[in-house]
C-alpha cells in the first residue's frame, strides 16, 4: 500500500527496537529543482532508468505550498506511478530513491525518502552509514522516535538535529557525524526550491540545464533533461535551485568542479524496440567494438591509449601484472591474463577483488595493478584497488565503463570501455568492451616491451578490426540458439566446456545462465572434467562445450567423446565446416572461424543469446532478475 505523507504533519509509527540488522541499501536516487516545470513525471522517468540499482521498493518528496508530499511503494517503479497517480503533480522541487535491500525486508517504512522526526528534513541515501546504531541511540536518547529498520533515517534527524536555520550549514554538520558510504539528496520544510546532495563512496552525478539543477546517481537518469553533467568527488557537497549549483567541500570550502558533456544519448539508454535490455545490448556488440576501437589503433599500427597514465618506461619497469575484478568483470580478467603473457610475456594473475582485499599479496611498485569493473563503483574491487595503492604503492590502471566513476577516478590510468550504458542486470557488451580493452592493454605492454614482432602486431591489430563483423555474424545464430534453447530449458543444470582462453567464456556462459533463468550451471576447463564433473554427465545435463578451431581443438573434441561414451547431451559452438565435433553433438551453434586468440570475443556471443533464451522460455525477470543488483557498492 501506498504511504502519502505529508512531511509538515507526518505520522510517526514507532517500530521498536531494531531487531533485523542495517538494511544495506545500493540503491537510485534522483532529485530536481526547476524554475516552472512539475517534477513528479521527471522524477518517476529517471527512477525508471535507475531501477537497474535496486527494485524492492521506491519513493518520491514533492514539494507543495502545503508541505513535502512523499510517496513510497514496495514492489517496481510501476507501483510507485500508480500511487502517485491522483496526487497533485505541480511540484517544482522533488527527490526520489530506488531500493535495493540484502538485510531487512522491503517494506513501505524501510523505503525512501526518510524524514525526520520533526517533518521537516527529508533525505534519499544510497549507500551504507556504519556508525548508525550510535547515531540512532544518541538521537533516540533526546527523545527522537524513528519510523524504519534502515540505516538511513538517521541521516534527516541528525541534519535536523543540527538545523539552526542555516540548511547547507546543518547538512555540513550531519555529515561530519556520518561514517561509511553515501550518496544523499536532502530538502528541508523551511527552504522551498532547494536540493542539496553530497557524496562520499557512493556515485553522485550532478545535471545542469538551462531550466533547472538536476542530481542523480547514474548520467542516465537525467539525459532526458541534459547532457551537461558534473561528477561530485568523494567528499564534495552541492546546493542546488533552479538557477544555479553550488560546489563545496563538506568542511565547506568553495570549489569549482569542471562540467562534461555526455555523449550517450537517450536512446541509446532505452530499449530501441528490443524486448529486453539485455538483448539489446548483445546486438549492440559490434558497435561496441568498433567504438572501443576509434583512434585506439593508429596509422602505423601502434595502440593508442589515451588516458593510459603509465609511460612506456613505467610500463617496461613492471615485472607482474594482477588483475582485481568480480563476476563477469572477473571473467574478462581471466581473458586478459591470456593475452598478457602471450604477448607481453609478463607473469599475471587474476584474483577475486572479495578474496584480494583480505588476503596477504606479494606486490610492489613493480606490480602493475588492473581493477576492472563495468560499473566503476564495486565496492571489493574499489577496496581492493584502494590496497594496492596504500599498501604496496603498486602501479594502478582501471578498465571501466562508467565515466568519471570512482575506480575510473582513482586509478593511475583508465582504459574507458565505451560500452554505453548497460542497464540489464546481467552484462553482455561490458564484457566484451573489457575484452577490447584487455586486447588492446595487452599490445601496448607487448610494444612497450618489444615482445612482439611489427608484423605480428599488424596481423593482430587487423584481426582486432574484423571482430566487429564476426560478432554480427555469430549474432546471425540466433535461431539455432533459440531452437536449442527449447530443448533443453527443463534441464536439471548445465555444464559449459572451454580451453585455453575460452575457459573463461565456458565460466562467463554458465554465469549467464544461473544468473538470468536461474538454473544450476557450472563453468569448467574442459580437460578438468574428467577430474569429478564427469560423474554428473547424463541425458539430463546439457554439456555446452566451446569447440571452435584452435589448437586446443582436437583435446576438446577428445573431451566431447568422453562426455558422449557417459550418454551425455553435448550443443557444440563450433565454426562452419566442422566435421569432428559437429558428429558427436545432439546440437551444433556456428560461429564464424576467427583467429582463435580473438574467439573469446566472438564465442560468448551465442552463450549469452542462449541464456537470454532460456531465461524467456522460462518466463523469468530477464532484465532484473531476482536479489541482483547491478553495480555493488556494498561488501
Ligand atoms: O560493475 P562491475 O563490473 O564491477 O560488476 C561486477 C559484477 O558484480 C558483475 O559483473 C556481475 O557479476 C554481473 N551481474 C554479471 O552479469
Amino acid at each position: 500500500m501506498a504511504a502519502n505523507l505529508n512531511a509538515s504533519r507526518v505520522p510517526i509509527l514507532n517500530l521498536g527496537p531494531i531487531t533485523r540488522g542495517v538494511c544495506v541499501t545500493m540503491c537510485g536516487i534522483i532529485g530536481c529543482v526547476s524554475r516552472r516545470e512539475p517534477v513528479v513525471e521527471l522524477l518517476l522517468r529517471g527512477l525508471k532508468r535507475l531501477e537497474y540499482r535496486g527494485y524492492d521498493s521506491a519513493g518520491i518528496a514533492v514539494e507543495y505550498p502545503s508541505g513535502i508530499r512523499i510517496t513510497r511503494e514496495v514492489g517496481k517503479i510501476r507501483r510507485l506511478e500508480d500511487a502517485v497517480g491522483a496526487s497533485p503533480q505541480d511540484g517544482t522541487t522533488g527527490v526520489g530513491h530506488t531500493r535495493w535491500a540484502t538485510h531487512g525486508k522491503p517494506s513501505e517504512a524501510n523505503a525512501h525518502p526518510h524524514v525526520s522526526a520533526d517533518g521537516r528534513v527529508v533525505v534519499a541515501h544510497n549507500g551504507i552509514i556504519e556508525n548508525y546504531r550510535d547515531l540512532r541511540r544518541g538521537l533516540e536518547s533526546r527523545g527522537i522516535v524513528f519510523c524504519s529498520e534502515t540505516d538511513s533515517e538517521v541521516i534527516p534527524n541528525l541534519i535536523a538535529s543540527h538545523d539552526r536555520g542555516d540548511f547547507p550549514a546543518a547538512v555540513r554538520a550531519a555529515l561530519a557525524e556520518l561514517h561509511g558510504s553515501f550518496a544523499i539528496a536532502v530538502m528541508h520544510h523551511d527552504h522551498p526550491g532547494v536540493v542539496i546532495g553530497a557524496r562520499k563512496d557512493s556515485p553522485l552525478i550532478v545535471g545542469i540545464a538551462s531550466d533547472r539543477m538536476l542530481l542523480a546517481s547514474d548520467a542516465a537518469a537525467m539525459l532526458e533533461a541534459t547532457r551537461e553533467m558534473v561528477f561530485l568527488e568523494d567528499g564534495d557537497m552541492a546546493v542546488l535551485t533552479a538557477e544555479s549549483a553550488s560546489f563545496s567541500r563538506f568542511d565547506g570550502t568553495k570549489v569549482l568542479r569542471p562540467s562534461v558533456t555526455i555523449s550517450w544519448d537517450l536512446a541509446r539508454a532505452e530499449k530501441s524496440g528490443f524486448e529486453h535490455y539485455m538483448l539489446k545490448e548483445i546486438h549492440e556488440q559490434p558497435q561496441v567494438v568498433s567504438d572501443a576501437l576509434l583512434g585506439a589503433i593508429g596509422s602505423g599500427h601502434e595502440v593508442n591509449l589515451e588516458q593510459i597514465g603509465l609511460s612506456d618506461e613505467v610500463l617496461r619497469s613492471l615485472d607482474r601484472m594482477c588483475i582485481v575484478a568480480c563476476g563477469t568483470s572477473w571473467h574478462a580478467g581471466l581473458v586478459t591474463k591470456f593475452w598478457l603473457e602471450r604477448f607481453a610475456r609478463i607473469s599475471s594473475e587474476v584474483d577475486y577483488a572479495s578474496e584480494f582485499r583480505y588476503r596477504d599479496p606479494v606486490m610492489d611498485s613493480r606490480t602493475g595493478l588492473i581493477a576492472i569493473s563495468q560499473s566503476g563503483e564495486t565496492a571489493d574491487t574499489l577496496a581492493a584497488l584502494r590496497r594496492a595503492k596504500t599498501d604496496f604503492n603498486a602501479r594502478t590502471l582501471g578498465i571501466c565503463n562508467v565515466q568519471g566513476a570512482t575506480i575510473a577516478r582513482e586509478c593511475d590510468g583508465l582504459i574507458m570501455t565505451h560500452a554505453g550504458p548497460e542497464i540489464g542486470v546481467a552484462s553482455t557488451k561490458a564484457f566484451t568492451g573489457q575484452l577490447v580493452a584487455g586486447f588492446l592493454l595487452s599490445l601496448k605492454l607487448a610494444a612497450a616491451r618489444g615482445t612482439l614482432s611489427p608484423h605480428e602486431v599488424r596481423r593482430l591489430t587487423d584481426q582486432l578490426r574484423r571482430v566487429p563483423q564476426w560478432i554480427a555474424r555469430a549474432l546471425e545464430s540466433a535461431d539455432a540458439v533459440r531452437d536449442v534453447a527449447a530443448s533443453v530449458a527443463d534441464a536439471r543444470g548445465f555444464l559449459f566446456l572451454g580451453r585455453g582462453a575460452n575457459y573463461p567464456v565456458a565460466l562467463e556462459g554458465a554465469l549467464k545462465l544461473k544468473e538470468i533463468s536461474y538454473m544450476h550451471a557450472e563453468g569448467y576447463p574442459a580437460g578438468e572434467m574428467k577430474h569429478g564433473p564427469i560423474a554428473l554427465i547424463d541425458e539430463g545435463l546439457p554439456v555446452v562445450v566451446i569447440a571452435t578451431r584452435g589448437p586446443v581443438y582436437d583435446k576438446v573434441a577428445s573431451n566431447v567423446e568422453e562426455v558422449r561414451a557417459r550418454g551425455g547431451r553435448v550443443i557444440a559452438i563450433v565454426n562452419p565446416g566442422d566435421d569432428r565435433v559437429s558428429k558427436q553433438a545432439s546440437a551444433i551453434i556456428t560461429v564464424p572461424e576467427t583467429d582463435p586468440l580473438l574467439s573469446p570475443m566472438i564465442n560468448v556471443v551465442p552463450l549469452q543469446l542462449l541464456a537470454y533464451e532460456v531465461a524467456r522460455i522460462r518466463g523469468c525477470d530477464v532484465d532484473q532478475p531476482r536479489n541482483l543488483a547491478k553495480s555493488v557498492t556494498v561488501e
